[in-house]
């Protein structure tokens, strides 16, 4: 038997110390979560995405009655983004959660679905996309999603 150890690097930053670009996509991320459609679970997810170009596209989960019919905020926000610019990288994108009236102090990290298809994304365009998930005490950032996804299966297994 032999072992095979797993490592995975997040830088944690103070709001503060983070670049200006990405305290905007992060301030964008944070306002998204007002239009949120989340009436079942009261959890306001936002998220951003930074286009090659600069631009910045949001989005926030959608829930439904049906619940698995609904989608979370990455999902939505990466699915429009590729919907409309399907031509443009995705480089970053950020995270916030509102819940019981305020951000959460912990940072939001994407559910494994919504990690999938940033691996996807990523693929996609050749391009790691940077993750920062907020949280009112800190941001965590993930250089790829590959550092979220472990042994992860991508279209290269399909080759
Ligand atoms: N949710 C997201 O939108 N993103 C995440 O990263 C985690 C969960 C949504 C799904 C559902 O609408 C609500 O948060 C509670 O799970």
């Amino acid at each position: 038997m032999k072992e095979i150890n797993l490592t995975t690097k997040i830088a944690v930053y103070p709001l503060e110390e983070c670049s200006e670009t990405e305290k905007k996509l992060i301030e964008t991320a944070k306002e998204a979560t007002k239009k949120a459609y989340a009436p079942y679970s009261g959890f306001k997810v936002g998220a951003a995405v930074l286009l090659e170009n600069g631009r910045i596209i949001s989005g926030n989960n959608q829930e439904n009655a049906a619940y698995p019919s609904g989608l979370c905020a990455e999902r939505t926000t990466v699915f429009f983004a590729n919907a409309t610019h399907p031509d443009q990288k995705i480089e970053a994108i950020a995270i916030a959660a509102w819940h019981n009236g305020k951000f959460t102090d912990d940072v939001i990290t994407p559910c494994g679905g919504c990690r999938q298809v940033l691996l996807e994304t990523e693929n996609r365009f050749h391009t790691p996309i940077k993750i920062l998930m907020y949280g009112s005490e800190a941001v965590y950032v993930a250089d790829s999603i590959k550092d979220l996804l472990p042994l992860s299966f991508g279209d290269e297994m399909l080759k």
